[in-house]
């Protein structure tokens, strides 16, 4: 009896660094999901995993990849798998790029750096947000990656030309205007709780803190959460001194951004701008239609996560009748919902050229810092290179809705 115990018990070998125990046993992105609501306090997770009014599109993103099903072939030797591509020219070891998230310091207090560092491991573009806690300038010192950066247009535009012009002197090479948050989509965890960038530590705070003391210790050591893009502007927090005072997002945002932004803007930039342009937020075919009348280099098909329009479109719901009509004349990319390969595999055959992802690499950040971010890239990258050798699809040039089976 001892025997037979002997040969079917086997212990794990404890794993004494904890960031490693924790990632081994995140499965999939659900699981960092889990860890990184354990570890943030609620309002910082729920600004995060969070979505407008009743986040039906939030799920709707979500359930439309599940939905679709695939058309697998068999006996196809699938003994090599190339999931490169080409995106602008240049190569990308699988077609993801790094969505803009603001305030990532929540998160993690390396935050920018940490995803951006991470990124370029991975050979992918990291955007970086307007509203990013970590500057234009620190973020390029800490990558010599592929940097994109997102604009949003504030009303004051020789702010959001000083930034276009940093964006240049720092070599990123491509902008992304978002163009679906004309005012701040209503949030109504964030309402409920009151919540503030950077978090204020008032009671409840407090009484997260004391829950979360991981995260807490951490935010209290790190140089205080700024906005850095903006700071001492004026604009920067709202405050006309341009110090840092926490601020809600949706008073700063419909009083800085600007409400009477046009696609005559389109041309603006490009004026300003020499790099590539993508129009991030595109949700009709009739607009992705007047974006390559505009000339921009690609689209993003999002709604934002579903944190702007609540009843916005899922993204990949998108893809296949704007590549119809525009595929070849823009490059499409596709966000919202991406948690798998398989779902990076589902869009690419159905005609996007690549996904984005936010909260996929949010909620890694969350759970393990920067090496969670690494573990999510790697955990995509593998679900990917899975999916195609299960589907006998060898290359990503080959994929295309012969693999679809139903959507
Ligand atoms: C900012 O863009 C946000 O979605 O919170």
């Amino acid at each position: 009896m001892l025997e037979t115990l002997r040969s079917v018990i086997q212990f794990r070998p404890v794993e004494l660094d904890g960031v490693k125990r924790r990632l081994s046993r995140a499965a999939n992105v659900e699981d960092l999901r889990r860890l990184a609501r354990r570890r943030l306090p609620g309002g910082v997770f729920d600004y995060i995993d969070g979505a407008a009014e009743d986040e039906r599109t939030l799920a709707a993103n979500t359930d439309a990849f599940g939905r679709i099903t695939f058309a697998p072939r068999v006996l196809r030797d699938v003994s090599t798998i190339d999931t490169t591509v080409s995106l602008f020219g240049e190569q990308l070891p699988f077609p993801v790029v790094l969505s803009p998230t603001g305030f990532t310091r929540i998160a993690d207090p390396q935050g920018e750096l940490a995803v951006a560092r991470a990124a370029q491991r991975a050979g992918l573009p990291y955007t970086l947000s307007t509203l990013a806690t970590r500057s234009i300038e620190e973020v390029r010192a800490a990558s010599t990656g592929d940097l994109w950066f997102q604009v949003y247009v504030w009303r004051d535009r020789g702010l959001t030309e000083s930034m276009l012009e940093r964006a240049a002197a720092a070599g990123y090479s491509t902008i992304v205007i978002t163009v679906d948050t004309a005012v701040l989509g209503r949030r109504e965890r964030d309402v409920r709780r009151g919540f503030t960038l950077p978090p204020k530590i008032g009671l409840d705070t407090f009484v997260a803190g004391a829950l979360k003391p991981s995260w807490t210790l951490a935010f209290l050591r790190a140089e205080p959460i700024r906005f850095a893009n903006v700071s001492g502007s004026g604009s920067g927090t709202g405050a006309t001194d341009g110090s840092d005072t926490a601020v809600n997002l949706a008073q700063y945002i419909n009083s800085q951004f600007e409400p009477a932004l046009s696609w005559a803007d389109v041309d603006w930039f490009r004026a300003r701008w020499n790099g590539r342009i993508v129009l991030k937020g595109i949700q009709t075919v009739a607009d992705a239609q007047l974006a390559v009348e505009h000339g921009v280099d690609a689209i993003a098909l999002s709604n934002h996560g579903g944190r702007q329009l609540d009843g916005a479109p899922a993204p990949i719901d998108l893809v296949a009748p704007v590549a119809d009509a525009v595929g070849g004349r823009t490059a499409i990319l596709c966000d919202g919902g991406v948690r798998r390969g398989s779902d990076i595999v589902k869009a690419v055959a159905l005609g996007a050229d690549a996904c984005m992802i936010g909260r996929a690499y949010l909620y890694a950040l969350g759970a393990g810092g920067e090496r969670g971010v690494d573990h999510v890239l790697a955990f995509l990258h593998e679900g990917m290179k899975r999916t195609m050798s299960l589907s006998g699809v060898t290359s990503v040039k080959e994929l295309d809705r012969d693999l679809i089976a139903s959507r």
